[in-house]
């Protein structure tokens, strides 16, 4: 089963450390979305989109990607680092206009010093741990 991972690398490359490890021990080919706006995806039985979370969307870059890329009937997972909570709205709305079917979610806290946080030291400090690595990499062993 051929996996890829569409990922951005953006402020504290928190969700760069989770694909990374996800792909050092699964066979994932890694797309950077800010580095790359087109892949053909065609071939892949998989696709995951990984981001942080920005003012509550995941990365314009993927949304981007996603819109452009993505063509129709794929199944999809999706990986967030996010320094308050998850939110996959903003790529669940293209995925449901392109029929993917999202057959798996993984969220853990990143490290965040965003505007007011820096000011205290940023929140979720150390995230994500050895144990959200983990975690992100057993959840695409079982996908
Ligand atoms: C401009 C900006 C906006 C953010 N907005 C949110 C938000 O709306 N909700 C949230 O939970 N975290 C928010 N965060 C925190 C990031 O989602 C978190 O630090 C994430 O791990 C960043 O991932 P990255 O290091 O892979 O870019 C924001 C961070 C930045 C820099």
């Amino acid at each position: 089963m051929r996996k890829a991972i569409v990922y951005a690398l953006v402020h504290h490359g928190n969700t760069d450390k989770i694909v990374k490890s996800i792909a050092e021990e699964c066979q994932v080919d890694l797309i950077d979305a800010v580095k790359q706006s087109d892949a053909d995806l065609r071939s892949y039985d998989m696709i995951g989109f990984a981001s942080g979370i920005y003012f509550s969307k995941f990365h314009q870059s993927i949304l981007k990607f996603a819109e452009k890329n993505l063509s129709d009937d794929k199944k999809v997972f999706l990986i967030c680092t996010y320094g308050g909570s998850a939110n996959y709205r903003s790529i669940e709305q293209i995925l449901d206009k392109k029929h993917a079917s999202v057959v798996g979610k993984f969220g853990c806290k990143g490290y965040d010093t965003f505007g007011p946080f820096k000011l205290v030291g940023g929140i979720a400090k150390g995230h994500p741990d050895d144990k959200d690595i983990q975690n992100a990499v057993e959840f695409v062993k079982d996908l």
